[in-house]
């Protein structure tokens, strides 16, 4: 058949776009209780007092980025009208921040024109918190507010939300408000945070729970309307993504995902109707898609004990003894120059594993003489593992030799 023509005619959607994850809607839907907690807790803004610092949290793909991004657009829309305000927001996504010497070094730049950055190592941290403070006091606005997405790459590094929520009390910054909304989904950093910063960060904490079915299928609902056919979609199928979706995670993202598939799978066969079959093979690439990603985003140490199960389940030695993982781990280790972990440490590298579900364990007794010892394999299908690992930088050379 050879290659087809590139037309525009399109059996399923008149506009795409809607369904993808760059798009943003300009309403929220089934989040009210938790906007009305936002506005409340930004009113001190309006009324020109000092702002609350409100740290956000809940599940990937709940809304909190969405919500956060409308209600400061309405906070700065309806300041507007007060000529004693002026607000700056100042949004930085920390994803790629792994501590508080490089969040502030961001704010920093943030802040300053872009022929004036700073480097981005190099300096001692008490000097990067002074810059942040000269450009602060040099501002011309009452309020500035901290937008820090994903805040929780930073881990246990944490001083960051402790210096810049103190900042007008510590005295570092006068004239200008300072008001800080940290964002996370990630309820162990949430617990660890340190005491301190929990003090001074959480004055108002607003939790986004998942989304049940029924929400789910409200959304979808919404955003199908302007971006599928007429009759593309049958009664069923919003219904049996909001269900997939809610039973695994109530994602709103994971939701779109799968329904945006299914249309992506009929038009591939140029059918103009959206079938069961189409929602399931769609959750199925989804899912895959989740896995690949969290795969390729384990350190170094997993992938090479993923590699040592990986090359067992090769010779069809799977289910394999926690022993064996461990000796062909050391040799694996040894091969690519990566430090050889304690036995212990791979032994609780496989735990997370398990839970993470990317591993299946099974333990089994010996009676007396054998005593207990545990088999593992993989419960993700070893083609997605091959995949992912031999992606990466040192251990995709491992497949070569
Ligand atoms: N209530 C909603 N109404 C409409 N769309 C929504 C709603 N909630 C979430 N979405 C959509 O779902 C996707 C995920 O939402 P968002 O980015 O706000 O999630 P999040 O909670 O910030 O997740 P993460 O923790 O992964 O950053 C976005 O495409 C967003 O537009
Ligand atoms: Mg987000």
């Amino acid at each position: 058949m050879g290659l087809k023509d590139f037309t525009r005619e399109d059996p399923i959607f008149t506009d795409e776009s809607v369904l993808r994850d760059t798009y943003q809607p300009d309403t929220l839907i089934e989040r009210d209780p938790q906007l009305a907690d936002y506005q409340n807790a930004l009113r001190p803004v309006i009324n020109n007092a000092p702002p609350k610092n409100i740290f956000v949290y809940g599940q990937t793909g709940v809304g909190k980025t969405l919500s956060t991004d409308l209600v400061l657009e309405k906070l700065t829309q309806d300041a507007n009208t007060y000529d004693d305000l002026s607000i700056e927001i100042v949004n930085v996504i920390c994803k790629s921040l792994s501590s508080s010497y490089q969040v502030s070094i961001r704010l920093v730049n943030e802040l300053r024109a872009p022929d004036d950055q700073i480097a981005l190592r190099g300096h001692g941290s008490g000097d990067v918190y002074d810059m942040l403070w000269t450009e602060l006091n040099q501002l011309d606005a009452t309020h500035v507010l901290f937008v820090l997405d994903e805040i929780d790459s930073i881990g246990t590094d944490d001083d960051i939300l402790y210096e810049l929520p103190r900042c007008n009390a510590n005295g570092n910054v006068d004239d200008t408000y300072i008001g800080v909304i940290g964002i996370s989904n990630n309820f162990q950093f949430r617990d660890n945070l340190s005491a301190r910063v929990k003090d001074s960060l959480c004055d108002e904490e607003i939790h986004f729970p998942p989304y049940d079915a029924e929400q789910l299928r409200h959304i979808l609902e919404t955003r199908a309307q302007p971006a599928f056919r007429n009759d593309v979609l049958t009664s069923d199928i919003i219904p049996l993504c909001a269900a997939f979706a809610a039973q695994e995670s109530g994602s709103a993202r994971r939701a779109l995902r799968i329904l945006y598939k299914a249309g992506d799978l009929a038009r591939q066969t140029d059918r103009s109707t959206i079938t069961e079959a189409d929602v399931r093979e769609a959750d199925r690439v989804v899912e895959e898609g989740k896995t690949k990603a969290e795969l390729e985003s384990l350190p170094v140490q997993n992938h090479i004990t993923l590699y040592a199960i990986l090359s067992y389940a090769l010779e069809d030695e799977t289910p394999v003894r926690r022993k064996q993982i461990y000796q062909r781990y050391k040799l694996l280790a040894d091969q690519i120059d990566a430090d050889v972990k304690t036995a212990r440490t791979i032994h609780d590298q496989l735990s997370q594993l398990t839970l993470k579900g990317i591993l299946d364990v099974a333990e089994r007794n010996e009676g007396i003489k054998g005593g207990n010892y545990y088999l593992y394999d993989f419960n993700v299908d070893t083609a997605i593992i091959r995949d992912a690992l031999e992606k990466q930088h040192r251990i995709g050379d491992l497949f070569d030799k």
